[in-house]
């Protein structure tokens, strides 16, 4: 009897409540916390979500866009892995803005609205102990597609430098697309003909393979923020390496200049846990013209227990899917992460909601797909078979992945099968 009652008022009040959302009581709120990261001035979003102004003429797209997913940014299969950093919204406020769009967008009364955010607008990691910058500025033409600019930016360190944070910070947002600084230990190969400050674009193919001593220190990409390590967990920059800066600008119709810079945190005391960048890559393989999911796949066996903390997958404009599959020593499986539908535009890191241990003897399989087909709208030339390099037409597949291990072990030990211990001397 109750329970009849109950029903129908229920969904009275439901019909009530969406008849009545408004911008500043419901929209703000859910804009304020999952979008204003980048729509806000200076952002990579094309446009602010700041005040009802500018907002109420997006109220259609805003439904659309989140309706089918494509904002905010976030490619994880919900099916497998849980991610500290999920940015995916909830179904209650995917129906507060389409309820919102399709009730005539209403203003509402600002006295509804919750206070405006403070975004930081200084170094999100704190005073960096270290600011290194390109030494020039680079000109961003207002039209056409750049190639990845590469800049090499030597530390001088002359002893081995822990570092408990770094943040990449470009000066002009609106035209920098993503930029991600590598750490290149002394004696290193890659982009050898590169001179130091200047924006170099590698030329042959396989001069660009990272090998196992580079390593992907911290991304920037719009809207995140740098990922914080843990108490006790540090990254190593060795003696004598340089920084380089590998940065994507896309032009936005307005000609502009950036001059990134890099900060860097010291450790104060020696960590315990070292967190170290490593990737897993499969660079032979030829991608025929019209394939629409040419599969390429790479594997790596732990030779030393790691615990797992990001997941990134990278390719290129035909990058299709990819998929982290760990295989334990037991033999059981697990898929870490699915990106069944991979953009090239958002260079995403996931990070695990807990570090997961990976034992000796576990590997990793990553399995990728391109579409090198005519359907594929962002594929340069689908006549073309293709190859790895790095310049956009060419292809690339690599799971970066983020582990966790000892700050004593030489991260070389994770390579290379232990060898059987010495016999002591005589
Ligand atoms: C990580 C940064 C980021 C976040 C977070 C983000 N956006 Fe965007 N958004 C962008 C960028 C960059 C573009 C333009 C490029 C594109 O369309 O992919 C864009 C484009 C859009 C568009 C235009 C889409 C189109 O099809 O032209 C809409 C609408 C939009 N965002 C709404 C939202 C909403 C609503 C949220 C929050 C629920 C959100 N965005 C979160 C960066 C972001």
């Amino acid at each position: 009897m109750k329970l009849a009652i109950f029903l129908p008022l229920a969904a009275l009040l439901a019909t009530a409540k969406s008849a009545d959302v408004t911008y500043h009581k419901d929209v703000l709120p859910v804009l304020q916390k999952n979008c204003q990261i980048c729509h806000r001035p200076g952002e990579a979003g094309p446009m602010s979500f700041t005040s009802y102004k500018e907002t109420r003429p997006w109220a259609k797209s805003i439904r659309d866009a989140v309706a089918s997913k494509k904002m905010p940014p976030w490619y994880a299969d919900p099916a497998h892995g849980k991610f500290a950093n999920d940015r995916r919204l909830d179904p209650k406020e995917i129906e507060t803005l389409s309820q919102w769009a399709a009730t005539g967008a209403k203003e509402g009364n600002p006295k509804d609205a919750p206070k405006p955010v403070a975004f930081a607008s200084g170094w999100t990691i704190g005073k960096p102990d270290l600011i290194l910058e390109m030494p020039l500025e680079f000109d961003i033409p207002a039209k056409g597609t750049l190639e990845y600019q590469h800049f090499v930016i030597p530390t001088n360190f002359k002893e081995d430098v822990w570092v408990t944070a770094v943040e990449v910070r470009p000066s002009n947002r609106a035209v920098t697309h993503h930029g991600v600084a590598f750490v290149r230990p002394p004696g290193s190969k890659w982009l050898q003909d590169a001179k130091p400050g200047v924006a170099y674009v590698p030329k042959g193919r396989w001069q660009n393979n990272l090998g196992i001593n580079e390593e992907i220190f911290e991304t920037y990409v719009p809207g995140a923020v740098p990922h914080h390590l843990q108490p006790g967990q540090a990254k190593l920059i060795p003696a004598g390496s340089d920084i380089v800066l590998q940065m994507h600008y896309t032009a936005n119709g307005t000609a502009g200049k950036d001059k990134s810079k890099i900060g860097f945190v010291f450790a104060k005391e020696p960590p315990v846990e070292r967190v170290y960048s490593m990737n897993i890559t499969q660079s032979k393989f030829i991608i025929p013209p019209g394939a629409s999911a040419h599969p390429v796949d790479a594997k790596f066996t732990f030779q030393q227990e790691v615990k797992l903390l990001a997941l990134s997958p990278h390719m290129h404009l035909r990058g299709k899917s990819m998929e982290y599959t760990a295989v334990y020593p037991t033999g059981e499986s697990e898929v870490l992460l699915n990106v069944p539908n991979y953009d090239f535009s958002w260079q995403l890191f996931y990070y695990v909601d807990k570090p997961k241990v990976l034992p000796k003897g576990t590997s990793i399989n990553v399995h990728a797909t391109f579409d090198n087909s005519a359907n594929n709208k962002n594929n340069p030339d689908a006549t073309k078979e293709v190859k790895w390099g790095d310049q956009s037409w060419e292809e690339m597949m690599v799971g970066f992945v983020d582990v966790v291990i000892p700050a004593k072990t030489d991260p070389m030990e994770i390579y290379r099968p232990s060898r059987p211990a010495k016999p002591a001397a005589e």
